[in-house]
């Protein structure tokens, strides 16, 4: 039997806006939006956090305003 430990995780890098620390803060609560103007729902993430916990994973933000973006996405193997 594996490890316990043992993970499987997906990440989704990209080179846009990036995201201030207050954004990465909230980025997970369902209708939280800085995108109102484009039509942001807020719900992107929060269905990504729900569906990742549900499956005993974890899903982490990485980014700074005008670097980029990375979400981390690991669940249990
Ligand atoms: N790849 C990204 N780059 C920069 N900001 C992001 C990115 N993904 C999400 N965000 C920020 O997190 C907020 C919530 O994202 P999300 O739940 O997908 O809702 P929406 O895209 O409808 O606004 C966005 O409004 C934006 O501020
Ligand atoms: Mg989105």
């Amino acid at each position: 039997m594996l490890p316990r430990e043992a993970s499987v995780s997906v990440s989704v890098t990209d080179n846009g806006i990036g995201m201030s620390p207050e954004a990465i803060d909230k980025a997970f609560e369902p209708y939280f939006t800085t995108r109102d103007t484009e039509g942001g729902a807020g719900l992107g993430l929060a269905i990504v956090y729900g569906f990742v916990r549900q499956s005993g994973g974890d899903v982490r933000i990485a980014s700074q305003p005008g670097k980029g973006t990375v979400v981390e996405l690991s669940f249990p193997a």
